[in-house]
């Protein structure tokens, strides 16, 4: 039996930082050689200066692009590192697993993990025009409302949060903006008992929230057996901001059956003369005068020639490019801690200490227990190494696009908060995580701002473990007689870094260390979600179907043993990679303010992607109300 690893993310783009300058460059006049200038592949067609230039062409950049141009005012260059691919290779669902074969990925390696025995784990972050919304599992899932009161609350230093223009009341109506609801296909609703309720969305958007053409029955049994556990709630919807078990749509196209995606809703089919997108292009320096951002030094590949470009922004310089590479550029211009900087030979133009800090991504951890007479369902996984099941499966797809291959990672998940996973034991993680000496739990060196904002984080968290709203756990169902694969922790305590390669910083990737489980309350709280996990197989109705522990084995049961058998198994990344250039006052290592000027200084509850389309758009107002 496999655990089935999850690549379900908008990984790349988890935030918009906007890098302001107001410009004292006067525009020079549009050259006029190209009035269809859309994709940029030759340096004569780049314009000498646009109101507004943004680095990288994924979730949120392409989003900005749109609304920064859609009233014709304001000229705009989106600037991309990967390719534009044939649209085919992307869009088609295939079981959510495009990612694990797709090329449009960053190749790049983590530090090795002192805390899993040294072990080294890819960095998956989309490379294409669309960016990880291109190549993720297409979850189109929320946070919980506190997941994103907890931003205000960190900018704010107290309060509810709730009032901040990034908390929940703030957020919500962009996230109706940015995806467009659409209802699931009656038959298969009452099939399997699909719950939402549409208000909680908008219906405008390019992006589209749709449903598979096809669910597992196996799904009813396993969603009810939530019922025979306490606290378990059951919200009327997956946007409604609640933890609970809940369905959720995928990020699909209804009307084609296909991937719906940043590519789709804000680029093809604009046909805008102020909207340029330069792909096969890697930004290599922002320009930074009295500290304010100029324009930018680019390269792309011409007729097999290297070229540097440098594009003027006359407005705002938008950085989009992810948690990875957005504190790389950043470091690359002088901005960043300035150890770090002087160790890789660059000058610093603002020491900012919280640039790169702060990294954080979601751990998953398989847990597999078959129900030994329950009805055989194809995984997601089958689809790929079953050749029987693959066969039926394609034969329904090219038939009328209906059957598993209309499925991403599925639909249904819980989302349960601590007191529900371990009510006798949270309250003592949550008592142990208060009374933590913070600053032990990061790297010796750590400028004492970043330390302040751990501590603030770790003390809003702690409030978090407390409050069944906010969800630390998710267990994606697959209706199968393995109901599962991995549990996925959505608020890990350890932090780990974007940082340059001292030796060739600008001709590597950075070097990204997860730091996992190097606060070591994540281990109490994962052994927690593995003796939950048990608990759900087989003290509910699903015991009934003879339930059999497969991973980690039914005698890894104390501390010590579920310790050895987290460190062995945990994967560090579900592919959500955030946190390295936050939202916090700078008294907390923060890096952007609440102006957008913004990056997301926790985590959300949730996979990423939904969250980082609602991000741009209210990003994108921010800006236009600056100009
Ligand atoms: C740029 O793209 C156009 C349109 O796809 C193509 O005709 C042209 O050959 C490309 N130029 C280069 C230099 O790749
Ligand atoms: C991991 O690597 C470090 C540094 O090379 C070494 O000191 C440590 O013993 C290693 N740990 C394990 C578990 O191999
Ligand atoms: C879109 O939403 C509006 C208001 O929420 C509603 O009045 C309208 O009927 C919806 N349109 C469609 C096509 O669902
Ligand atoms: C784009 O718009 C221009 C005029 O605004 C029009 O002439 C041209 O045909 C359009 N191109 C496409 C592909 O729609
Ligand atoms: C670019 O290089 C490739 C491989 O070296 C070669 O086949 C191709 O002709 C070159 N293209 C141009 C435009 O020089
Ligand atoms: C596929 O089906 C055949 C015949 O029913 C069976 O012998 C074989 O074991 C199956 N293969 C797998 C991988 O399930
Ligand atoms: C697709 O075909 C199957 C088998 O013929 C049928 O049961 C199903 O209702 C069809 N689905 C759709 C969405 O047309
Ligand atoms: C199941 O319930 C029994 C009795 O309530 C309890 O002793 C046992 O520990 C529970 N098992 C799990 C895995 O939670
Ligand atoms: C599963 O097996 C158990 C005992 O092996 C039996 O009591 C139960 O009725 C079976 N359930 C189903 C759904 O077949």
């Amino acid at each position: 039996m496999h655990s089935l690893k999850q690549v379900t993310s908008c990984a790349v783009a988890l935030a918009v930082a906007a890098l302001s300058l107001a410009s004292s460059v006067n525009a020079s006049p549009y050259n006029g050689r190209l009035l269809q200038a859309r994709y940029i592949n030759d340096s004569s067609l780049v314009k000498d200066a646009y109101d507004y230039v943004i680095v990288g062409g994924g979730t949120s950049g392409l989003t900005v692009a749109d609304r920064l141009t859609e009233d014709g005012k304001a000229t705009v260059l989106v600037i991309e590192n990967g390719p534009l691919p044939d649209s085919a290779a992307v869009t088609e669902v295939r079981g959510g697993f495009g990612a694990f074969s797709s090329p449009y990925f960053y190749r790049i390696q983590s530090a090795p993990q002192p805390e899993l025995h040294n072990a080294s784990y890819p960095v998956l972050v989309g490379n294409a025009v669309g960016g990880s919304s291109a190549v993720n599992a297409m979850m189109t899932v929320r946070g919980t409302a506190e997941d994103y009161d907890r931003w205000g609350l960190l900018y704010r230093g107290g309060g509810s949060g709730r009032a901040s223009p990034w908390g929940w009341d703030g957020l919500l109506p962009y996230f109706k903006k940015a995806v467009a609801f659409t209802e699931p296909d009656p038959a298969v609703r009452d099939a399997v008992n699909i719950a939402y309720d549409a208000s909680y969305w908008g219906n405008t958007s390019g992006v589209f929230a749709g449903w598979p053409t096809f669910q597992y029955p196996g799904l009813v049994p396993q969603i009810e057996a939530f019922r025979d556990i306490p606290g378990v709630e059951f919200p009327p919807d997956s946007g409604s901001g609640r933890a609970g078990v809940y369905w959720h749509p995928s990020f699909m196209d209804p009307s084609k059956v296909q991937r719906s995606y940043a590519r789709t809703g804000h680029y093809d089919g604009i046909n805008r003369t102020s909207y340029d997108l330069a792909y096969n292009s890697k930004v290599r320096k922002i320009n930074l005068e009295d500290l304010k951002a100029t324009g930018v030094v680019f390269q792309t590949t011409v007729q097999n020639a290297t070229q540097l470009i440098t594009v003027k922004a006359n407005k705002e310089v938008i950085l989009a490019a992810g948690a990875v590479h957005t504190p790389q550029l950043l470091q690359l211009s002088g901005v960043g801690p300035k150890k770090q900087l002087d160790e890789a030979d660059i000058e610093t133009v603002v020491d900012l200490p919280g640039v790169g800090q702060n990294f954080q991504d979601h751990p998953m951890l398989g847990v597999t227990i078959m129900l030994r007479n329950f009805t055989v369902h194809p995984s997601p996984m089958d689809l790929i190494t079953n050749r029987n099941f693959s066969s039926w499966a394609k034969e329904m797809w090219a038939k009328n696009r209906t059957g598993p291959y209309s499925l991403g990672i599925g639909n249904v998940a819980a989302w349960l908060g601590m007191p529900v996973i371990s009510p006798e034991r949270h309250e003592t993680i949550a008592s142990k995580l208060e009374a933590q000496d913070h600053a032990a739990y990061l790297p010796p060196d750590t400028d004492p701002t970043v330390i302040a904002g751990y501590k603030a984080q770790m003390n809003a968290l702690a409030t978090s473990i407390r409050s069944t709203n906010t969800a630390f756990y998710s267990l994606t169902l697959y209706g199968s007689n393995v109901p599962a694969g991995s549990t996925v922790f959505l608020h890990p305590l350890s932090r780990g870094s974007v940082r340059l390669n001292p030796s060739t910083p600008s001709t590597s990737e950075p070097i990204v260390d997860y730091r996992t489980l190097s606060n070591p309350l994540d281990i109490e709280i994962l052994a927690e979600f593995v003796r939950f996990t048990r608990a759900y197989h087989f003290n509910t109705s699903l015991a009934a179907y003879d339930p059999h522990e497969l991973l980690p084995g039914s005698d890894v049961t104390s501390d010590a043993d579920l310790a050895t058998y987290i460190r062995r198994s945990l994967s560090p990344s579900e592919y959500h990679p955030s946190g390295t250039a936050a939202m916090l006052p700078r008294e907390l290592g923060g890096v952007v303010d609440e102006q957008l000027k913004v990056v997301m200084p926790t985590l959300p509850g949730a996979n990423t992607c939904q969250t980082v389309y609602a991000i741009a758009e209210k990003a994108a107002d921010l800006i236009k109300a600056d100009a």
